[in-house]
Protein backbone atom coordinates (compact mmCIF):
# COMPACT_ATOMS: atom_id res chain seq x y z
CA UNK A 1 0.00 0.00 0.00
CA UNK A 2 1.30 3.66 -0.92
CA UNK A 3 0.23 6.89 0.18
CA UNK A 4 1.00 10.49 1.06
CA UNK A 5 1.13 12.41 3.79
CA UNK A 6 1.42 16.15 4.94
CA UNK A 7 1.51 19.21 2.53
CA UNK A 8 1.42 18.10 -0.64
CA UNK A 9 4.71 19.08 -3.71
CA UNK A 10 5.70 18.55 -7.00
CA UNK A 11 6.72 15.00 -7.34
CA UNK A 12 4.30 13.26 -5.21
CA UNK A 13 2.31 11.50 -7.87
CA UNK A 14 6.21 10.12 -9.62
CA UNK A 15 6.78 8.46 -6.88
CA UNK A 16 3.50 7.02 -6.89
CA UNK A 17 3.93 5.75 -10.54
CA UNK A 18 7.68 4.85 -9.95
CA UNK A 19 6.52 2.28 -6.92
CA UNK A 20 3.29 0.98 -9.53
CA UNK A 21 5.71 0.28 -12.12
CA UNK A 22 8.56 -1.06 -10.48
CA UNK A 23 5.78 -3.76 -8.62
CA UNK A 24 4.21 -4.55 -11.74
CA UNK A 25 7.56 -5.86 -12.85
CA UNK A 26 7.64 -8.55 -10.06
CA UNK A 27 4.91 -11.44 -9.83
CA UNK A 28 4.58 -11.25 -6.47
CA UNK A 29 3.16 -7.67 -5.34
CA UNK A 30 0.28 -5.63 -5.99
CA UNK A 31 0.10 -2.20 -5.45
CA UNK A 32 -3.38 -0.20 -3.65
CA UNK A 33 -2.81 3.56 -2.53
CA UNK A 34 -4.39 4.88 0.74
CA UNK A 35 -7.04 8.12 0.40
CA UNK A 36 -5.60 11.09 2.07
CA UNK A 37 -2.63 9.69 4.21
CA UNK A 38 -3.63 6.33 6.71
CA UNK A 39 -6.89 8.29 7.17
CA UNK A 40 -8.57 5.94 4.28
CA UNK A 41 -7.83 2.89 6.42
CA UNK A 42 -9.38 4.47 9.51
CA UNK A 43 -12.13 5.45 7.87
CA UNK A 44 -15.47 3.50 7.66
CA UNK A 45 -15.98 2.52 4.73
CA UNK A 46 -12.21 2.09 4.21
CA UNK A 47 -11.14 4.57 1.09
CA UNK A 48 -8.57 1.95 -0.88
CA UNK A 49 -7.62 2.56 -4.53
CA UNK A 50 -6.36 0.00 -6.47
CA UNK A 51 -3.18 1.25 -8.80
CA UNK A 52 -2.24 -0.02 -11.82
CA UNK A 53 0.21 0.52 -14.44
CA UNK A 54 -2.42 2.09 -16.61
CA UNK A 55 -3.64 4.18 -13.87
CA UNK A 56 -0.04 5.30 -13.21
CA UNK A 57 0.43 6.43 -16.87
CA UNK A 58 2.14 10.04 -17.24
CA UNK A 59 2.07 10.46 -14.00
CA UNK A 60 5.49 11.88 -13.54
CA UNK A 61 3.99 15.46 -15.02
CA UNK A 62 1.12 15.80 -12.49
CA UNK A 63 1.71 18.31 -9.66
CA UNK A 64 -0.10 17.45 -6.19
CA UNK A 65 -0.85 14.02 -5.70
CA UNK A 66 -3.50 11.43 -7.29
CA UNK A 67 -4.04 9.93 -3.32
CA UNK A 68 -4.89 12.79 -1.51
CA UNK A 69 -2.79 14.11 1.56
CA UNK A 70 -3.38 15.73 4.71
CA UNK A 71 -1.39 17.10 7.59
CA UNK A 72 -3.68 17.23 10.07
CA UNK A 73 -4.15 14.07 12.59
CA UNK A 74 -2.86 11.00 12.03
CA UNK A 75 -3.23 7.33 13.45
CA UNK A 76 -1.23 8.29 16.58
CA UNK A 77 -3.27 11.40 17.13
CA UNK A 78 -7.16 11.02 15.30
CA UNK A 79 -9.10 14.34 16.10
CA UNK A 80 -12.83 13.23 17.84
CA UNK A 81 -15.04 16.34 18.70
CA UNK A 82 -16.27 15.85 21.80
CA UNK A 83 -20.20 16.56 23.02
CA UNK A 84 -19.01 20.08 23.80
CA UNK A 85 -17.81 20.82 20.44
CA UNK A 86 -14.20 20.72 21.62
CA UNK A 87 -11.68 18.52 20.11
CA UNK A 88 -9.27 16.02 21.81
CA UNK A 89 -6.75 13.06 20.08
CA UNK A 90 -6.94 9.38 20.07
CA UNK A 91 -4.25 7.12 19.49
CA UNK A 92 -5.71 4.69 16.90
CA UNK A 93 -2.89 3.31 15.27
CA UNK A 94 -3.38 -0.96 17.27
CA UNK A 95 -7.41 -0.46 15.68
CA UNK A 96 -5.57 0.97 12.39
CA UNK A 97 -2.58 -2.08 12.00
CA UNK A 98 -5.22 -4.69 12.57
CA UNK A 99 -7.30 -3.61 9.89
CA UNK A 100 -4.32 -3.42 7.44
CA UNK A 101 -3.50 -7.07 8.63
CA UNK A 102 -7.57 -7.77 7.56
CA UNK A 103 -7.21 -5.86 4.23
CA UNK A 104 -4.48 -8.17 3.51
CA UNK A 105 -1.75 -5.26 3.28
CA UNK A 106 1.59 -6.66 3.32
CA UNK A 107 3.73 -3.56 3.52
CA UNK A 108 3.78 0.21 3.04
CA UNK A 109 5.23 2.70 1.74
CA UNK A 110 4.68 6.17 3.53
CA UNK A 111 5.48 9.38 0.89
CA UNK A 112 5.81 12.19 3.23
CA UNK A 113 7.68 14.89 5.11
CA UNK A 114 9.71 14.56 8.70
CA UNK A 115 5.47 14.28 10.55
CA UNK A 116 4.51 11.69 8.34
CA UNK A 117 8.50 9.73 8.55
CA UNK A 118 7.84 10.04 12.87
CA UNK A 119 4.77 8.41 11.87
CA UNK A 120 5.99 5.49 9.91
CA UNK A 121 8.71 5.39 12.64
CA UNK A 122 5.77 4.69 15.14
CA UNK A 123 4.23 2.32 13.08
CA UNK A 124 7.39 0.40 12.26
CA UNK A 125 7.99 0.25 16.65
CA UNK A 126 4.51 -1.69 16.25
CA UNK A 127 5.37 -4.00 13.99
CA UNK A 128 4.23 -2.29 10.84
CA UNK A 129 6.76 -3.36 7.12
CA UNK A 130 6.97 0.45 6.53
CA UNK A 131 9.54 2.36 3.96
CA UNK A 132 9.38 5.75 3.73
CA UNK A 133 9.81 8.13 1.27
CA UNK A 134 10.90 11.82 1.94
CA UNK A 135 9.52 14.54 0.32
CA UNK A 136 9.18 18.52 0.82
CA UNK A 137 9.67 21.54 -0.91
CA UNK A 138 11.31 22.98 2.33
CA UNK A 139 14.35 20.53 1.63
CA UNK A 140 14.28 21.04 5.28
CA UNK A 141 15.35 16.96 5.72
CA UNK A 142 18.59 15.81 6.81
CA UNK A 143 20.12 12.71 5.67
CA UNK A 144 19.06 13.03 1.91
CA UNK A 145 20.89 15.38 -0.46
CA UNK A 146 17.80 16.87 -1.74
CA UNK A 147 14.21 16.12 -1.47
CA UNK A 148 11.75 16.84 -5.14
CA UNK A 149 9.33 19.22 -5.31
CA UNK A 150 12.07 21.82 -3.92
CA UNK A 151 14.00 22.17 -7.33
CA UNK A 152 10.21 22.75 -8.65
CA UNK A 153 9.65 25.40 -5.91
CA UNK A 154 13.05 26.83 -6.13
CA UNK A 155 11.69 27.47 -9.91
CA UNK A 156 9.12 29.08 -9.42
CA UNK A 157 10.33 31.83 -7.06
CA UNK A 158 12.77 32.54 -9.17
CA UNK A 159 10.67 33.01 -12.45
CA UNK A 160 8.55 35.29 -10.45
CA UNK A 161 12.17 37.24 -9.30
CA UNK A 162 12.68 37.52 -12.23
CA UNK A 163 9.33 38.96 -13.25
CA UNK A 164 9.61 41.59 -9.72
CA UNK A 165 13.06 42.65 -11.46
CA UNK A 166 11.16 44.30 -14.56
CA UNK A 167 8.78 46.01 -12.62
CA UNK A 168 10.81 47.42 -9.90
CA UNK A 169 13.23 48.59 -11.97
CA UNK A 170 10.41 50.49 -14.22
CA UNK A 171 9.01 52.04 -11.06
CA UNK A 172 12.28 52.65 -9.25
CA UNK A 173 10.82 50.26 -6.18
CA UNK A 174 11.64 48.08 -3.27
CA UNK A 175 10.27 44.61 -3.89
CA UNK A 176 10.03 41.91 -1.00
CA UNK A 177 9.29 38.48 -2.42
CA UNK A 178 8.00 36.18 0.68
CA UNK A 179 8.61 32.85 -0.17
CA UNK A 180 7.81 29.51 1.84
CA UNK A 181 10.44 26.92 3.28
CA UNK A 182 8.94 26.65 7.43
CA UNK A 183 12.33 26.84 9.82
CA UNK A 184 14.62 26.50 6.74
CA UNK A 185 16.04 29.18 4.10
CA UNK A 186 17.17 27.23 1.63
CA UNK A 187 14.02 27.78 -1.27
CA UNK A 188 14.92 31.94 0.04
CA UNK A 189 18.55 31.46 -0.57
CA UNK A 190 18.52 29.56 -4.31
CA UNK A 191 16.13 31.54 -5.65
CA UNK A 192 18.06 34.73 -4.23
CA UNK A 193 20.95 33.77 -5.70
CA UNK A 194 19.35 32.48 -8.89
CA UNK A 195 17.20 35.77 -9.89
CA UNK A 196 20.07 37.87 -8.74
CA UNK A 197 18.42 39.52 -5.38
CA UNK A 198 19.89 42.35 -3.22
CA UNK A 199 18.99 41.42 -0.38
CA UNK A 200 18.14 37.34 1.21
CA UNK A 201 16.81 36.93 4.64
CA UNK A 202 16.46 33.54 6.11
CA UNK A 203 15.29 32.09 9.70
CA UNK A 204 19.22 30.64 10.19
CA UNK A 205 20.56 34.78 10.14
CA UNK A 206 18.08 36.71 12.16
CA UNK A 207 18.08 40.24 10.37
CA UNK A 208 19.48 43.43 11.82
CA UNK A 209 16.17 46.51 9.82
CA UNK A 210 19.44 48.90 9.96
CA UNK A 211 21.12 46.57 8.04
CA UNK A 212 18.85 45.65 5.39
CA UNK A 213 17.85 49.96 4.90
CA UNK A 214 21.85 50.33 4.70
CA UNK A 215 21.76 47.51 1.88
CA UNK A 216 18.80 49.50 0.04
CA UNK A 217 20.02 52.83 0.12
CA UNK A 218 23.63 51.32 -0.79
CA UNK A 219 21.33 49.75 -4.10
CA UNK A 220 19.82 53.26 -4.70
CA UNK A 221 23.01 55.43 -4.24
CA UNK A 222 25.09 53.60 -6.77
CA UNK A 223 22.29 54.07 -9.37
CA UNK A 224 20.59 50.92 -9.61
CA UNK A 225 17.29 52.21 -9.18
CA UNK A 226 15.40 49.07 -7.42
CA UNK A 227 16.55 46.72 -5.06
CA UNK A 228 15.22 42.93 -4.97
CA UNK A 229 14.61 41.17 -1.46
CA UNK A 230 13.72 37.37 -0.79
CA UNK A 231 12.76 36.60 2.83
CA UNK A 232 11.81 33.80 3.84
CA UNK A 233 8.72 32.80 5.63
CA UNK A 234 10.54 31.77 8.79
CA UNK A 235 12.93 34.67 9.01
CA UNK A 236 12.99 36.68 12.22
CA UNK A 237 14.76 40.01 12.90
CA UNK A 238 17.20 39.95 15.91
CA UNK A 239 15.67 39.39 19.24
CA UNK A 240 12.31 39.06 17.48
CA UNK A 241 10.00 35.93 16.92
CA UNK A 242 8.61 34.38 12.97
CA UNK A 243 5.34 36.18 11.86
CA UNK A 244 2.44 34.04 11.61
CA UNK A 245 -1.13 32.52 13.50
CA UNK A 246 -1.91 30.14 15.73
CA UNK A 247 -3.63 27.61 13.36
CA UNK A 248 -7.00 27.52 13.99
CA UNK A 249 -7.67 23.80 12.12
CA UNK A 250 -8.33 20.93 14.04
CA UNK A 251 -5.49 18.96 14.65
CA UNK A 252 -2.66 21.74 12.83
CA UNK A 253 -0.03 21.29 14.61
CA UNK A 254 2.11 24.02 13.39
CA UNK A 255 2.31 27.98 13.62
CA UNK A 256 0.91 29.03 9.82
CA UNK A 257 3.75 30.87 8.96
CA UNK A 258 3.07 34.43 6.97
CA UNK A 259 2.98 37.60 6.56
CA UNK A 260 6.97 38.70 7.15
CA UNK A 261 6.96 40.53 4.28
CA UNK A 262 4.42 42.78 4.63
CA UNK A 263 6.40 43.53 8.28
CA UNK A 264 9.52 43.90 6.47
CA UNK A 265 7.87 46.35 4.37
CA UNK A 266 5.91 48.05 7.59
CA UNK A 267 9.40 48.08 9.59
CA UNK A 268 11.70 49.43 6.97
CA UNK A 269 9.38 52.41 6.47
CA UNK A 270 9.27 52.86 10.01
CA UNK A 271 12.97 52.53 9.87
CA UNK A 272 13.53 55.70 7.36
CA UNK A 273 13.43 54.06 4.03
CA UNK A 274 11.57 56.56 1.43
CA UNK A 275 11.46 54.65 -1.72
CA UNK A 276 8.09 52.90 -2.60
CA UNK A 277 8.01 49.62 -1.35
CA UNK A 278 5.55 46.44 -2.48
CA UNK A 279 5.19 43.16 -1.13
CA UNK A 280 4.54 39.91 -2.88
CA UNK A 281 3.95 36.38 -0.66
CA UNK A 282 4.30 33.34 -3.98
CA UNK A 283 2.23 31.05 -0.88
CA UNK A 284 0.96 27.48 -2.11
CA UNK A 285 1.84 28.47 -5.97
CA UNK A 286 4.99 27.23 -4.82
CA UNK A 287 3.79 23.92 -4.19
CA UNK A 288 1.37 23.69 -7.05
CA UNK A 289 2.10 22.87 -11.54
CA UNK A 290 4.51 20.02 -12.89
CA UNK A 291 7.02 19.21 -11.05
CA UNK A 292 10.69 20.16 -12.92
CA UNK A 293 12.57 17.47 -15.04
CA UNK A 294 15.18 17.22 -12.12
CA UNK A 295 12.22 16.55 -9.37
CA UNK A 296 10.50 14.16 -11.39
CA UNK A 297 13.84 12.04 -11.78
CA UNK A 298 14.32 12.31 -7.68
CA UNK A 299 11.23 11.35 -7.46
CA UNK A 300 11.22 8.50 -9.78
CA UNK A 301 14.55 6.88 -8.35
CA UNK A 302 12.62 7.14 -5.10
CA UNK A 303 9.63 5.57 -6.15
CA UNK A 304 11.59 2.38 -7.50
CA UNK A 305 14.26 1.95 -4.88
CA UNK A 306 11.41 2.28 -2.11
CA UNK A 307 9.16 -0.70 -4.17
CA UNK A 308 12.76 -2.55 -4.23
CA UNK A 309 13.48 -1.97 -0.35
CA UNK A 310 10.11 -3.80 -0.32
CA UNK A 311 10.64 -6.82 -2.20
CA UNK A 312 13.93 -7.12 -0.60
CA UNK A 313 12.10 -6.70 3.07
CA UNK A 314 14.43 -3.67 3.94
CA UNK A 315 11.82 -2.31 6.07
CA UNK A 316 12.33 0.50 8.99
CA UNK A 317 13.92 2.62 6.03
CA UNK A 318 13.94 5.72 4.60
CA UNK A 319 14.67 5.74 0.92
CA UNK A 320 17.62 8.94 0.69
CA UNK A 321 19.76 10.69 -2.07
CA UNK A 322 23.36 10.60 -1.05
CA UNK A 323 24.91 11.63 -4.20
CA UNK A 324 25.24 9.68 -6.72
CA UNK A 325 23.19 7.15 -4.92
CA UNK A 326 19.88 6.32 -3.77
CA UNK A 327 20.65 4.65 -0.40
CA UNK A 328 18.62 3.53 2.81
CA UNK A 329 18.59 5.07 5.97
CA UNK A 330 16.85 4.02 9.32
CA UNK A 331 13.90 5.59 10.16
CA UNK A 332 15.22 6.53 13.58
CA UNK A 333 18.20 8.45 12.26
CA UNK A 334 16.33 9.65 9.40
CA UNK A 335 13.75 12.31 11.78
CA UNK A 336 16.22 13.27 13.98
CA UNK A 337 17.46 16.29 12.98
CA UNK A 338 16.71 19.04 10.45
CA UNK A 339 18.29 20.43 7.30
CA UNK A 340 19.23 23.96 7.73
CA UNK A 341 20.98 26.55 5.87
CA UNK A 342 24.63 27.02 7.74
CA UNK A 343 25.62 30.48 8.01
CA UNK A 344 29.13 29.60 7.67
CA UNK A 345 28.30 27.71 4.78
CA UNK A 346 29.33 27.29 1.11
CA UNK A 347 26.23 29.24 -0.27
CA UNK A 348 25.77 31.71 2.00
CA UNK A 349 29.31 32.34 1.16
CA UNK A 350 29.17 32.84 -2.33
CA UNK A 351 25.84 34.94 -1.86
CA UNK A 352 27.44 37.01 -0.15
CA UNK A 353 30.25 36.79 -2.70
CA UNK A 354 27.73 38.11 -5.20
CA UNK A 355 26.86 41.22 -2.78
CA UNK A 356 23.31 39.74 -1.88
CA UNK A 357 23.25 40.98 2.18
CA UNK A 358 21.41 39.06 5.13
CA UNK A 359 20.89 41.83 7.21
CA UNK A 360 23.65 40.55 9.98
O1 LIG B 1 6.24 22.26 4.50
C1 LIG B 1 5.81 22.71 3.28
C2 LIG B 1 5.09 24.01 3.42
O2 LIG B 1 4.68 24.46 2.15
C3 LIG B 1 5.86 25.11 4.14
O3 LIG B 1 6.81 25.72 3.34
C4 LIG B 1 4.74 26.02 4.58
O4 LIG B 1 5.08 26.77 5.72
C5 LIG B 1 3.65 25.04 4.92
O5 LIG B 1 3.92 23.85 4.20
C6 LIG B 1 2.27 25.54 4.56
O6 LIG B 1 1.37 24.60 5.02
P1 LIG B 1 -0.18 24.63 4.66
O7 LIG B 1 -0.31 24.12 3.25
O8 LIG B 1 -0.78 23.72 5.65
O9 LIG B 1 -0.65 26.04 4.76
Amino acid sequence: MVLTGGGDCPGLNAVIRGVVKRASQTSDWEVVGCVESFNGVLREPTEIVELDEKRVDGLQIQGGTILGTTNKGGPFAWPVRQPDGTWITVDRSDEMLRKLRYIGVDAVINIGGDGSQRISLGLFEKGLNIVGVPKTIDNDLSLTDYTFGFQTAVQICTDAIDKLVTTAASHNRVFILEVMGRDAGWIALHSAIAGGADICLIPEIPYDIRRVREKIEQRYNKRHGYCIIVVAEGAKPCGGDVTGTVSDEVGYRHIKLGGVGEQLAADLKAAGVEHDIRYTILGHLQRGGTPVAFDRVLASEFGVRAMEFVIDGRFGQMVAYHHPDIVGIPLAEAVRTQNLVNPAGRLVHTAKGLGIAFGD
